[in-house]
């Protein structure tokens, strides 16, 4: 896949899939505006933009693709990857589950495309990837907010893949199920087992034998970026090695 001058900005950065995707884009040859809450892990890597900051702070949220584009001078491709899961029924839920998830997973990528399709429209075009889930499309028990964030987004993907297409604005969605990142483990770590049995356990679970790699989902994501898609506008790619939710 061919992205050698292609200008790009990742949120999520440096968390377990963001980190998969930057590292690949990079690979291919596009410049990178990176952004996530800290930036450590990427620091003296060969990223080009670092733009740290919280996405619940909209000035900061609002600005990033401009950001981008002034400092990369371009902005053909924004991933927005970032997320946050907060397990539990909604018995179990407060109301700052409920307002960190939207802001995360549904208003920071509401607000980066909204700023962001008006400056890739007046450059011939662009392209969007979300981050949807295998759990906003099919829900699954016991994340009764996470689910509902996930199926926003997958929705907000469709409207727009529709609205954009005729601007020459490709938007479309990955919807992994589970994948071996820092979001999975802290789970299991939370509820008191080892990670590394868990996720071996899980794999069981899974027909392809194994939990994904967050190299499995940035290969879909880097196919959804690439004009390999370039006819695929509002479409929500499950990548789930087999495994139904539930
Ligand atoms: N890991 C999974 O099983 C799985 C499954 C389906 C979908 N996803 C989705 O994939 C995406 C990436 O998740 P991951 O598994 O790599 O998780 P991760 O926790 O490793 O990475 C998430 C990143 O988002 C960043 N982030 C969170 N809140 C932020 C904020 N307020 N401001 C700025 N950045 C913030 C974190 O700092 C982190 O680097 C998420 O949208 C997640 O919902 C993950």
């Amino acid at each position: 896949m061919e992205f050698n001058g292609k200008t790009a900005l990742v949120t999520g950065a440096n968390g377990g899939i963001g980190k998969a995707i930057v590292q690949r884009l990079k690979d291919a040859g596009a410049k990178v505006a990176a952004a996530d809450m800290t930036l450590d892990g990427l620091e003296g890597s060969e990223v080009d933009l670092l733009l740290p900051g919280d996405l619940q702070d909209s000035a900061y949220t609002r600005g990033l693709p401009q950001a981008a584009l002034d400092a990369l001078g371009g902005l053909d491709i924004i991933i927005n990857n970032a997320g946050v899961m907060r397990r539990g029924a909604v018995t179990a839920s407060s109301d700052e589950d409920f307002e960190l998830s939207v802001a995360i997973n549904v208003k920071a990528p509401f607000q980066i495309c909204r700023a962001a399709i008006p400056l890739m429209a007046e450059r011939g075009g662009g392209v969007v990837v979300n981050t949807s889930s295998c759990w906003g499309v099919h829900p699954g028990p016991d994340h009764a907010i996470y689910c509902m964030t996930k199926a926003a987004i997958a929705s907000l993907t469709q409207c727009m893949g529709r609205d954009h297409a005729h601007q020459g604005i490709r938007v479309n969605a990955v919807c992994p199920n589970e994948v071996d990142t820092p979001m999975l483990r802290t789970g299991f770590e939370m509820r008191g087992f080892d990670p590394e049995t868990a996720i071996t356990q899980l794999g069981e679970t899974v027909p392809l034998g194994y939990v994904a790699t967050p190299g499995d989902i940035a290969d879909v994501v880097m196919f959804l970026a690439s004009d390999a898609a370039r006819y695929m506008c509002g479409a929500l790619v499950e990548v789930n090695g087999g495994k139904p939710v539930g």
